[in-house]
């Protein structure tokens, strides 16, 4: 099937990074850094951002640029193209496919549960910008006791997704990136000078970039590869599904090269606002998921025009979420119009009931469930630390497994090397060793040291 194609360069660079941008990296990146120790945390993850992730965005993009479809109806005739008769009666790749699917389907659940706490900022912001009244320093806790509330939130973010996907990708997505993109950065820049300006500032470079090890446990290696993957949306079948948008003489390693570095950029970013807050604030302890939550409030209290920022910026992190989370949805989506033949609108409604049922027990985590806990995590922490921890790292050694052995080697360096692109034969030598062998030995690694150490 014959697919249209981005615009312009720009649409596609916006939806990649709209999409990468978001609660992966203002949401969890500082609370996985806060709770793993910091600068060892993140020295490894920039590093691994480049050996491990980039070359599975790079690997995603091409096998949607390849094929044209989404990441299911690729495996399909990935396996039925293969030489091996094995491989083509069994197809084997299938099931990367169907685990992606399902992991994007769970995320959006869990997405789903802290888009509504981001949305009860945001009414609190508004009702209280409005009235002129400052906001209580312990608003999320309010939240945290209210499991109605939170599951109604959570309902309501569903159902904005579920409705924007069902009117079509390009409207909503390109519109949506195009308009909110330049300004939430130029809004996080303001906020990141303010909060640079704070006494913990010298703090919190420090734990963000001091290297201590000692926090490394056997568990960390999987950690930072989940939010490696996380952060940059693969493992979902999303940047298949971007790539299969690409234009035909778009580079595709270049593509991929760009979202990373953005995506380590914003991170950053996202570490010099909340920081300088938790040092200067004395905020100590576990938090957890609910760290920019907590962090935020006390900020935005303090501050000249607090209510306005406070309301725009979480209007702004509302709408990059909503974002990812349309794509995450139009992972599935786009496999049942692509295998089912079903209209958009039908299969965007088939996946709701799923999403909410998967969701109820995380929105319900600090309520009804509170007592429910395994090794003294909740069922919010454990959805995050199974799905993220585990199962993208499962996705992303399949996914390079694929890339790596299932597609032919002839086209891939079709696509990779070119003539008018320096070095791209040796770029193209590197990529594939990586992707072969390297990027799946350290996922391998990565679960026999958390299951043997
Ligand atoms: N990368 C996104 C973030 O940082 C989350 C995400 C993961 C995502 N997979 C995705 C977004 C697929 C869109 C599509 O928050």
């Amino acid at each position: 099937m014959r697919r249209g194609a981005w615009s312009n360069r720009y649409a596609f660079y916006l939806a990649t990074i709209g999409s990468a941008f978001s609660l992966g990296n203002l949401w969890r990146f500082p609370y996985v850094v806060d709770s793993n120790g910091g600068g060892a945390f993140v020295v490894t993850y920039i590093l691994l951002c480049f050996i491990i992730g980039l070359p599975i965005v790079v690997g995603e993009l091409m096998i949607g640029r390849l094929s044209r479809l989404s990441i299911l109806s690729a495996t399909e005739s990935i396996s039925l193209e293969s030489p091996s008769p094995w491989v083509r009666k069994w197809k084997p790749w299938k099931w990367v496919a169907y685990t992606a699917n399902l992991t994007s389907v769970c995320l959006l659940a869990l997405y789903s549960v802290i888009c509504g706490w981001v949305l009860f900022f945001v009414m609190q912001y508004l009702t209280h910008l409005i009235t002129g009244r400052a906001l209580p320093d312990d608003l999320f806790n309010i939240l945290m006791n209210n499991g109605t509330l939170q599951v109604a939130l959570m309902s309501v973010h569903i159902l904005i997704t579920t409705f924007v996907v069902s009117m079509g990708l390009k409207q909503g997505i390109e519109r949506l990136s195009t308009l909110i993109m330049p300004l939430f950065m130029a809004l996080m820049i303001y906020l990141i000078f303010k909060s640079l300006s704070l006494p913990g500032t010298v703090d919190a470079m420090r734990f963000l970039f001091y290297p201590n090890f000692s926090y490394f446990t056997s568990e960390t290696l999987l950690k930072v590869l989940g939010h490696v993957f996380f952060t940059l949306s693969v493992g979902m079948g999303a940047m298949v599904v971007f790539g299969s948008y690409l234009r035909e003489e778009t580079y595709v390693p270049r593509s991929g090269f760009k979202v990373t570095i953005l995506d380590i950029t914003i991170s950053i970013f996202s570490g010099f606002l909340i920081f300088p807050i938790v040092f200067s604030a004395n905020i100590n302890g576990d938090y957890g998921p609910s760290l920019i939550f907590n962090t935020l409030s006390v900020f935005f209290n303090k501050m000249g025009l607090g209510n306005f920022f406070g309301l725009v910026f979480f209007v702004c992190l509302y709408l990059a979420a909503l974002g990812a989370s349309i794509m995450l949805l139009e992972t599935s989506v786009s496999h049942l119009i692509d295998s089912k033949k079903w209209n958009r609108s039908r299969a965007s409604w088939s996946m709701i009931v799923f999403i909410f049922l998967v969701a109820l027990p995380a929105s319900l985590s600090s309520t009804l469930l509170k007592n429910l806990k395994f090794q003294d995590l909740s069922v919010l922490r454990l959805y995050d630390k199974f799905l993220i921890d585990y199962m993208l790292p499962v996705v992303c050694l399949g996914i390079s497994l694929l890339v790596g052995f299932g597609i032919s080697k002839k086209k891939k360096q079709e696509l990779f090397i070119r003539e008018d692109e320096m070095d791209s034969e040796k770029l193209f030598r590197n990529w594939h060793f990586l992707v072969r062998w390297f990027v799946p030995a350290v996922i391998i690694f990565g679960f026999v040291s958390s299951i043997v150490f």
